[in-house]
């Protein structure tokens, strides 16, 4: 066949997280973070995409795409709402779900932590007390103990380093903390607990694949003829993209985050999860030290550069671990769909190309399977290949899902899509 095809058991799915489409997360400390009047748009995640009672909707809508994966988060605050507490309805609708995706011969990814905690966690500390992690563990345990032999993909974490920092650097998402002593502090403790929670999975269930979403972007210095700001695009890109990775993979607490005090569970990543959106500029600051930046005419709805090219630079520095990658997450805000299609295109060409040139890539969930609650963005930014009618919550697959739709049934992507980004 004419095109680019896939290798035969190429993942092709869809990324989405409980806070952000299930609705009614009564109990977690964004739902209280919503009520504070956090979000730009005044919108909240009450009701998000009613995905809670209408997950087989969602299964639905994902076999309409002819994919074989799904990525999603299950919710902590949710499962566990009081301390100790444990739902077994919450579990058991987990289960179901992920039992009737194995039904549709679609693979669960399975998401511990994103971005949303129970508010009673957070009110003892979160992560930022290095003994509440046994409280994650917990949570874990029964979860992972239920799922045993029917989930394979594990995501620990979702993003760490867009966690600390819009929650404790920027103030921007709870707990709204702007300290960075406190940044690295939680920083130290999210890598210790990874790496006790990854334990725990693989002696529960050996046969899993376990890693974090890791949030990469393309950096670029502000001014490239200026020495300053190329210093701290370099500073900018290993601490943002690769310290939390490298200590996981020397097994040691890295500077910021500690002074290389050794991590004793052994743990690995088994896969990396990349979750690639855009690039951005880096400014040398004096105060701040850097400042990021966009400079571009065509910027996304969210105002995110459009450089979908981008993903073959983060995938060629990544390559370097010789680690199998999946694309975790991968889309872009765009209300009328002018864009996305082109933006889809181009990166899953990249990819492909990157496969060609050794890369060894798993997967690829696009965000999002709908449009959703979009954190302080609200319900106005859209990333959906569905577009979500939030008064009726009917779902409308937009012309870029139906083109993925093709793709991810021929396993390829045929000349005539091709064409479209030549
Ligand atoms: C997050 C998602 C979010 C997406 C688009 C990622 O940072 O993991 O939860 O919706 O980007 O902003």
């Amino acid at each position: 066949m004419e095109g680019l095809s896939f290798p035969k058991d190429f993942l092709w799915g869809v990324a989405t997280a409980a806070h952000q489409i299930e609705g009614f997360n009564y109990k977690s400390d964004w739902y209280e973070w919503e009520k504070k009047g956090k979000i730009k748009d005044g919108s909240s995640s009450e009701k998000a995409c009613l995905s809670e009672n209408r997950y087989l909707r969602d299964i639905d809508n994902i076999k309409n795409l002819n994919l074989n994966s799904y990525r999603f988060s299950v919710e902590w605050a949710k499962i566990e709402t009081e301390k100790g507490k444990y739902s077994n309805k919450q579990i058991r609708r987990y289960k179901d779900m992920i039992l009737e995706l194995k039904k549709n011969s679609i693979e669960p990814i399975v998401t511990l932590f994103h971005f949303s905690l129970p508010s009673w966690f957070s009110e003892i500390g979160g992560f930022s007390k290095v003994e509440n992690i046994k409280y994650f563990t917990n949570y874990v345990n029964k979860v992972v103990k239920e799922f045993k032999g029917l989930v394979q993909y594990y995501i620990i974490i979702n993003e760490p380093m867009v966690y600390l920092t819009q929650g404790y650097l920027f103030g921007e998402w709870p707990p709204g903390e702007n300290s960075i002593e406190k940044t690295y502090e939680v920083g130290k403790n999210l890598l210790i607990m990874y790496d006790k929670t990854y334990n725990l999975i693989k002696k529960i269930d050996p046969y899993t694949k376990i890693s974090i979403a890791k949030h990469t972007s393309v950096y670029e210095p502000y001014n490239k003829l200026s020495l300053k700001d190329r210093l701290a695009t370099n500073k900018v890109r290993n601490l943002f993209d690769h310290v939390f990775v490298d200590s996981i993979l020397k097994q040691k607490i890295l500077p910021p985050f500690g002074k290389e005090e050794l991590l004793n569970h052994n743990s690995d990543l088994d896969f990396i999860g990349i979750n690639y959106y855009t690039k951005r500029y880096i400014k040398y600051d004096n105060e701040k030290n850097f400042d990021i930046k966009t400079k571009s005419n065509h910027l996304t709805d969210i105002g995110w550069e459009f450089y979908p090219e981008g993903i073959e630079k983060v995938l060629d520095r990544f390559s370097k671990y010789d680690i199998p990658i999946m694309i975790t997450e991968n889309g872009i805000a765009d209300e009328e769909d002018r864009y996305r299609t082109r933006y889809l295109l181009i990166t899953l060409e990249k990819i492909h190309e990157s496969m060609k040139k050794g890369i060894k890539i798993i997967g690829y969930m696009h965000w999002s399977l709908m449009d959703n609650f979009e954190w302080v963005e609200g319900t106005s930014m859209r990333f959906g290949l569905y577009r979500t009618d939030y008064n009726n919550h009917l779902m409308t697959l937009r012309n870029s899902g139906e083109i993925y739709s093709k793709i991810a049934k021929e396993n390829s992507i045929s000349e005539s899509f091709l064409k479209f980004i030549k």
